[in-house]
C-alpha cells in the first residue's frame, strides 16, 4: 500500500519523471499524491488529494527528488497529510510506506520538546526523529541517522528519506518492499518493480538487514546494525516497458481478463516441475493448510475442494488474517502454502513468519518473483501471469487455481489428466473472449447495473467461484453483491430477494446441478432475475450466460463471466475499473 519512488542521477526532469512512476504506481494507493525535488538548499514539495490522472508538477529542474501516491491509514485524505512530509528545518524530507505502530508515543516525546506537526500522519515522526538526528550532529553520514531512526519504529514500514545538501536519498525497511535500480542516467528507488522498468537496467532488492545510500555517483549498501560497507549485487530487470503497457485495451482489467488464456498455456509449458515438487511436498507433509487474502482466499478454498476431489486428500484453507489465531496445531510436519499475486501482502507475510516460527515448511504459489514470500519459501510455483496492474485480481486468480488443479492431479498421480483439462479451458476462455460472447455479458450487464443488491450461488467446487463472483462484481460495481453456498439459500439469504433481484446461479454439469436448479426455481418463485451460468441452459434461468464444459476445470473458466459482468457494469456506473473506490493492491498494512 502507498506507491513510493525516487531518483538521483544526471536528469534534471526529476519533477514528471516522478510523476509518471507514481502513475504506475497509483494501484497501490490513489487518495492523495506528492513530489519532492531538491532545489538549492531548498526542499520543494507539491501535493494534491485525489488521483494523479493527468496532473503535471510546476517544480523547478532538479536532478535529485522522490515521490509518493497514497492509500491513508493515519489521518484523513487531505493535502497536510499526503507524502512528503518535510522535517522541521527543512533539511530533509520523507516518504513512508508501512504503519508506524508506536507513533504516538514518539509524537509526545518529540512534543514535549516542543516538535510542532503539521499533518494527522503517523509517519511524519520519522521526518522530525530524522531532522532531530540530522540537526544534533550534521556530519553524521546520513544512513546511519536512519538506521538509528529506523531501529525505533515498530511495524512493517519503508522510508526514503532525501537530504537537499547532500545531494542523496536513504532507504531503509522491514519486510514492506524497496527495490533499487541502476540505469544510464542515475539510480531509482520504489516501492515495485514496475516503476522501474523505464529508469533500469539492474536491480536489487533491499533486505530488512541493510540501509541504502544513492547518489548520482552510485548506491551504497551497508548493514543496519553495524554500519559495515555491503557490496550491492544487481541482477537484471525482467520487466519491460511493454509488459506493462495497455497494448491496445481500455483499461488494465480489461487487458489482464484477455490475457488469461496466454496466462494458462505459459504456466502449462514452463511450470510442470515446480508442480510437481509442490504435490511431493503436500505428499510428505503431515497437515497442509492454503492461506491468502481477498481473491486469493477463494483461489484457495477452490484448491481445498479440488485437493478433495482429485487426490482425496484433505488441504486445509485458512484466510491470511485469520491465520495468527489458528497456527497452535502447526508442527515442523506440517505445511503452509500462501497464495499471493503481489507477494507482498501483509497478513500473508504474518501468517508465514507464524507458520516459520513453528517450524512448519513453507511453499508459495506467487506471481511476483524476488518478493518477500517468494524470498521466504522453500517451495515455490511462479504464476508467471506478468504484471497485474489493476486493482482487482484476475488473470493471477486464474493462474492460482490452475496451479492448485495441476498440483492435486500431480499429488494423484494424473498430471497430464490436469495438463488436459487447463489446456482445454484455456481454449473455452478464448472462445469466451470473443465479441459475440462479450455481446452477450454487456446486455446482462445493462439489466443489472440499476439494481442495488445482487446474489450469486453456487455448490460444491462452484461454492468458491460464486464468492470471488461475488467479490469481483461489488469490488468494481459498487453494486452489494454477496456469494453464498446454493444449500445456505434458505437458512437466510432467501429473505433478501424482492422482485427483480439478480441472482446468478452456478450450474456446472457435476454432482450440484439438480440441487443447484432446485435453488434456482425457489429464487425465481420469488421474483429473482436468474442469470445461470454453466454449460447447458435451463428453464430456471431467465438469462444464460453459456460456459465450456472442463470438468474439474470449471473454476478456470467460471470466473470470467463474472469479471466481465463487473467491468461491464462498472463502465455503465461510470466507475474507474483500474482504480475502485478505496481499495488498493498489494495490502502492505495490516
Ligand atoms: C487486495 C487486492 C485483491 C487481492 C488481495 C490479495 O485486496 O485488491 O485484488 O486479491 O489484495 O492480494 P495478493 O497480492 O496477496 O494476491
Amino acid at each position: 500500500m502507498c506507491g513510493i519512488f525516487g531518483y538521483v542521477g544526471q536528469r534534471a526532469d526529476v519533477g514528471s519523471m516522478v510523476m509518471r512512476a507514481l502513475s504506475m504506481l497509483e494501484y497501490r494507493g490513489y487518495d492523495s499524491w506528492g513530489v519532492a525535488v531538491g532545489q538549492g538548499e531548498r526542499i520543494e514539495v507539491e501535493k494534491e488529494i485525489g488521483k494523479i490522472g493527468g496532473a503535471t508538477v510546476t517544480l523547478p529542474p532538479s536532478t535529485l527528488g522522490f515521490g509518493h501516491t497514497r492509500w491513508a491509514t493515519h489521518g484523513s485524505v487531505t493535502r497536510e497529510n499526503a507524502h512528503p512530509h518535510v522535517g522541521p528545518s527543512g533539511r530533509v524530507a520523507i516518504i513512508h510506506n508501512g504503519i508506524v505502530e508506536n507513533f504516538r508515543p514518539l509524537r509526545d516525546e518529540l512534543r514535549a520538546e516542543g516538535h510542532v506537526f503539521a499533518s494527522e500522519t503517523d509517519s511524519e515522526v520519522i521526518a522530525h526523529l530524522v531532522d532531530r538526528a540530522v540537526m544534533a550532529d550534521p556530519e553524521r553520514p546520513l544512513y546511519a541517522v536512519l538506521a538509528s531512526v529506523f531501529v525505533r519504529l515498530r511495524g512493517l514500514n519503508a522510508v526514503i528519506v532525501l537530504d537537499q545538501a547532500r545531494g542523496e536519498l536513504v532507504a531503509a525497511k522491514s519486510t514492506s518492499p524497496l527495490v533499487i535500480g541502476a540505469g544510464r542516467s542515475g539510480f531509482t528507488i520504489a516501492s515495485d518493480m514496475t516503476a522501474l522498468a523505464a529508469h533500469a537496467e539492474r536491480i536489487l532488492f533491499l533486505e530488512d538487514e541493510h540501509v541504502v545510500r544513492l547518489t548520482a555517483r552510485g548506491v551504497e549498501l551497508y548493514d543496519r546494525r553495524t554500519l559495515r560497507p555491503i557490496p550491492p549485487e544487481f541482477g537484471p530487470l525482467t520487466i519491460t516497458e511493454g509488459d506493462i503497457g495497455l497494448n491496445g485495451h481500455p483499461h488494465f482489467m480489461s487487458k489482464e481478463m484477455a490475457e488469461q488464456p496466454v496466462v494458462l498455456d505459459r504456466l502449462l509449458a514452463e511450470n510442470g516441475p515446480a508442480i510437481k515438487d509442490m504435490a511431493r511436498a503436500i505428499e510428505r507433509a503431515y497437515g497442509t493448510f492454503l492461506v491468502g487474502c481477498g481473491t486469493a482466499s477463494y483461489a484457495a478454498l477452490t484448491g481445498s475442494y479440488l485437493f478433495s476431489r482429485i487426490a482425496a486428500r484433505h488441504v486445509n484453507f485458512v484466510v491470511g488474517s485469520e491465520f495468527r489465531y489458528h497456527e497452535h496445531f502447526l508442527t515442523p510436519e506440517s505445511l503452509v502454502i500462501a497464495l499471493s499475486q503481489s507477494g507482498e501482502t501483509a497478513d500473508v507475510i504474518d501468517a508465514m513468519l507464524a507458520a516459520k516460527r513453528r517450524g512448519a515448511r513453507l511453499g508459495a504459489l506467487v506471481n511476483a518473483k524476488r518478493s518477500t514470500l517468494d524470498r521466504m519459501v522453500d517451495h515455490r510455483v511462479h504464476l508467471l501471469a506478468g504484471p497485474e496492474q489493476c486493482v482487482l485480481s484476475t488473470k493471477a486468480y486464474t493462474a492460482k487455481v490452475a496451479a492448485l488443479l495441476l498440483t492435486a492431479h500431480a499429488l494423484a498421480g494424473t498430471y497430464d489428466e490436469g495438463a488436459r483439462l487447463v489446456h482445454l479451458a484455456a481454449e473455452g476462455l478464448r472462445g469466451m473472449l470473443t465479441e459475440p460472447w462479450k455481446a452477450r455479458v454487456r446486455d446482462v450487464a445493462a439489466t443489472i447495473a440499476p439494481a442495488p443488491d445482487l446474489f450469486v450461488i453456487g455448490r460444491g467446487l462452484a461454492y468458491p467461484t460464486a464468492m470471488e463472483a461475488a467479490l469481483k462484481i461489488k469490488e468494481v460495481s459498487y453494486i452489494h453483491a454477496e456469494g453464498f453456498a446454493g444449500g445456505e439459500l434458505k437458512h437466510g439469504v432467501i429473505a433478501l430477494i424482492q422482485p427483480g433481484t439478480p441472482c446468478v446461479v452456478y450450474a456446472p454439469n457435476d454432482e450440484t446441478r439438480d440441487d443447484i436448479l432446485s435453488g434456482a426455481m425457489e429464487l425465481r418463485s420469488r421474483g429473482g432475475y436468474i442469470i445461470g451460468i454453466g454449460p447447458e441452459d435451463d428453464p430456471a434461468f431467465d438469462t444464460h450466460l453459456p460456459t465450456p464444459d472442463v470438468g474439474n476445470a470449471a473454476p478456470l473458466v467460471s470466473a470470467l463471466p463474472a469479471q466481465m459482468l463487473g467491468y461491464e457494469v462498472a463502465l455503465l456506473r461510470g466507475n474507474d475499473p483500474d482504480k475502485p473506490r478505496n481499495l488498493a493492491k498489494s495490502v502492505t498494512v495490516k
